[in-house]
């Protein structure tokens, strides 16, 4: 306990004095900066490598704060963030002029969410301003779900990394973007779209999740990608124009004789999506540091956090045929 206050002040300490932390969350990492300071958020663009024109995400601790963040909260919002809030939810709302055009990319729009990491809502708390963050690594590259895939890539840009273990849900979150009573999903992701549907109607045409155009921020279709090469498909099928020794295989519950043990992940031996969800981004990055040239990757059930498994793997297995 002691330890976690020495944590937590000292992340505090190091976001008060205009400097990034890395912090978790239910969802995946994220790189922090007070997001009412221009001159901190621009050291999270210079971290991640990430271009200008991707807007960040600002996170806060209640529903009564985003009227801080946003300068208009339609009814719908309210209602999602009784039932989502904290969770796994983005809502893209009209900026409030306090929040840095830098944040948004110059857009009149802003993200919204409330994590529900007990050590990072704790922290949020006791900050007396939000925290802008996108997810802790290289732009491009796959989101870290642990303490430790942060240290790898980004630690030594980092004076701080707030750990807060595994995350709970492994995928990022969710987001909506709310015109009124007009909802549309521009990411899918830790709240899955069944569980959305008790309180608002989502129809599959309002579900914009992938285009090449970086003008459509949130939307990059070559986007979470590791290193290797994934092919998505029928394993089954795709093995045998493969040597079995040189490809790593990703399956919800399959093994393949063919292929050594340590180059296979089953995503979830029970086959629940939600484990699958959990292990899909430390699967990558551990295939990623295997002698391997490709890897083999199934799609998942299309229901609950599969749908959104499919679009990170649909995303990972775009940059590999660029
Ligand atoms: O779970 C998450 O959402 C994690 C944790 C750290 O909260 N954050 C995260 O941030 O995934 P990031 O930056 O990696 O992805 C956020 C996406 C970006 O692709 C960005 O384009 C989109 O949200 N986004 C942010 N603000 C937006 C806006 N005003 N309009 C449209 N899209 C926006
Ligand atoms: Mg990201």
């Amino acid at each position: 306990m002691a330890d976690i206050g020495k944590n937590l002040q000292r992340a505090a300490a190091y976001l008060t004095q205009g400097d990034l932390v890395a912090i978790p969350t239910e969802t995946v990492y994220g790189l922090a900066a007070n997001a009412f300071d221009e001159a901190a958020v621009v050291k999270i663009f210079e971290a991640k490598q990430r271009p200008a024109f991707d807007p960040l995400i600002v996170h806060t601790h209640s529903i009564e704060e985003v009227t801080n963040i946003a300068r208009e909260v339609p009814d719908v919002a309210y209602q999602l963030a009784e039932k989502f809030m904290p969770g796994p939810l983005t809502l893209i709302l009209p900026k409030a002029e306090r929040i840095p055009l830098l944040v948004t990319s110059g857009h009149n729009s802003v993200g919204v969410r409330i994590p529900r990491h007990p050590l990072t809502l704790e922290l949020l708390r006791q900050l007396p301003f939000p925290l802008a963050a996108p997810s802790a690594n290289p732009f491009g590259y796959v989101s870290p779900t642990s303490a430790q895939h942060v240290q790898d890539q980004l630690g030594g840009r980092l004076p701080y990394i707030l750990d807060g273990g595994e995350c709970q849900i492994g995928l990022e979150s969710t987001i909506l973007r709310l015109n009124g009573d007009e909802v549309e999903v521009l990411r899918l992701g830790g709240l899955a779209l069944e569980e959305l549907a008790e309180v608002i109607q989502v129809s599959e045409a309002k579900i914009r999740t992938s285009s090449s155009n970086p003008t459509a921020p949130g939307m990059l279709s070559s986007h979470y990608a590791p290193r290797r090469r994934v092919l998505l498909g029928s394993i089954e099928t795709d093995l045998p124009n493969f040597d079995a020794a040189r490809v790593g295989i990703i399956s919800l519950q399959k093994l393949f004789p063919s292929v050594p043990l340590e180059h296979q992940i089953q995503l979830s031996a029970t086959g629940n999506v939600n484990e699958a969800a959990k292990n899909l981004f430390s699967a990558l990055r551990y295939l990623d540091s295997q002698n391997i040239d490709f890897i083999l990757a199934e799609p998942m059930p299309k229901q609950g956090l599969g749908r959104a498994i499919n679009d990170r793997l649909q995303r990972a297995s775009f940059q590999a045929e660029e």
